[in-house]
């Protein structure tokens, strides 16, 4: 049975555990029991840990007299988690209370966020060397090859403009995407017509769409209301699907973009619209549907490259969607082609 005088333990959100000199459990606090499912008192120890650091530690206070050890731990079911424990011996006067107490401090989300951290530094890296190895290349050869031949000189200066151009963009796109981040959890204030923005993204789009033969065309067969956004982010997002839609659909074809209002799911019972970009072409493998809006994925690396493509586009996305408290849904196959659809509360008055 648990010990009366220790539940006050369980109003700390960190697992807490006591044991006695026999390394049993004498009190497993409420945090404690959700990592320890069907752990109970008189269970030894090892019944909950088997990490040998961490027994190793309990010994060292229980058997070696040590007042604090402190190490990390990771459990694997149910899922799996890492902690900063610390151990301490408890003052005597506590008699068969416990003998030590060990406090656990969970660090998964601290771990991760510094995986991912690594990995994304990894991948930029990589990002922004390329374009950088292609201008370094192309130097060396107007210094020497094709230093005296004005056709050559034109021709690798043209390379050398786009190459610096996805550079930029690059730059621009991770600049987008940190501003996004710190600003995410502060919700857009501006009356946001999207129809509008759409028809003046879609406007600036035709001459790439031209020359892949596309035509885009905007449906709105109701009364549209206005959205709760901010005017700048919507329009780069319309921006990115149409962009996508334009490098990624089939060509020769029609982009359609699709603009209604509607009952959002989430939060339930509030209107919304909803803006939806389709296109033509080989649909998205249903495995890659749900990392696409990770940061540098891509399904076709050479494709995304031969169109400019910085990886970044439905990341931005998807965090702007997220800051209008929208939903974005993918859907795709090779009979009816693909389309992104996001959606955002409307604005009230
Ligand atoms: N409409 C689409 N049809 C097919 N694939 C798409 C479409 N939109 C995006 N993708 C895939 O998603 C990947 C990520 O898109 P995005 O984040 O915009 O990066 P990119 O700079 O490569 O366009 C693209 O490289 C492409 O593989
Ligand atoms: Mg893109």
């Amino acid at each position: 049975m648990d010990n009366v005088e220790l539940e006050i333990l369980d109003l700390i959100n960190d697992p807490v555990i006591i044991i006695d000199a026999k390394r049993t459990l004498r009190f497993i606090n409420k945090a404690a029991k959700l990592i320890f499912p069907g752990k109970s008192i008189d269970d030894d120890l090892v019944a909950a840990i088997r990490d040998p650091g961490a027994l190793k530690a309990v010994d060292q206070i229980l058997k070696d007299r040590e007042v604090e050890v402190r190490g990390r731990l990771t459990l694997s079911a149910p899922v799996e988690q890492h902690f900063d424990f610390k151990v301490s011996l408890l003052p005597e006067s506590l008699g068969e209370l416990g003998k030590a107490i060990m406090l656990l401090h969970d660090i998964t989300r601290v771990l991760d966020a510094e995986e991912f951290r690594s990995a994304f530094i990894g991948d930029l890296s990589h990002e922004l060397r390329s374009p950088l190895s292609s201008l370094t290349g192309f130097i060396e050869t107007l210094q020497g090859p094709a230093k005296e031949d004005d056709n050559a000189r034109a021709h690798f200066l043209q390379l050398m403009e786009n190459e610096a151009h996805r550079m930029k963009n690059l730059i621009d796109d991770l600049l987008s995407l940190s501003q996004l981040e710190a600003e995410e959890h502060i919700r857009p204030s501006q009356k946001v017509d999207l129809v509008t923005l759409a028809s003046s993204v879609i406007l600036v789009g035709k001459q790439k769409a031209l020359k892949r033969n596309m035509e885009i065309r905007l449906n709105t067969e109701n009364v549209v209301p206005s959205v709760l956004g901010d005017s700048d982010e919507l329009r780069r997002v319309i921006r990115n699907l149409v962009d996508n839609a334009i490098s990624y659909g089939e060509e020769s074809s029609i982009i359609e973009v699709s603009i209604n209002p509607i009952d959002l799911v989430y939060p339930a019972h509030v209107h919304g619209v909803a803006l939806s970009v389709h296109n033509k072409g080989t649909g998205i493998e249903q495995t890659d549907i749900p990392r696409l809006t990770e940061r540098f994925y891509r399904t076709d690396k050479a494709r995304s490259r031969e169109t400019g493509g910085t990886g970044l586009g439905l990341a931005i996305v998807k965090h702007a969607i997220n800051r209008h408290r929208g939903d974005l849904k993918i859907e795709s196959d090779d009979i009816k082609g693909t389309t992104f659809t996001f959606s955002i509360p409307a604005f009230t008055e």
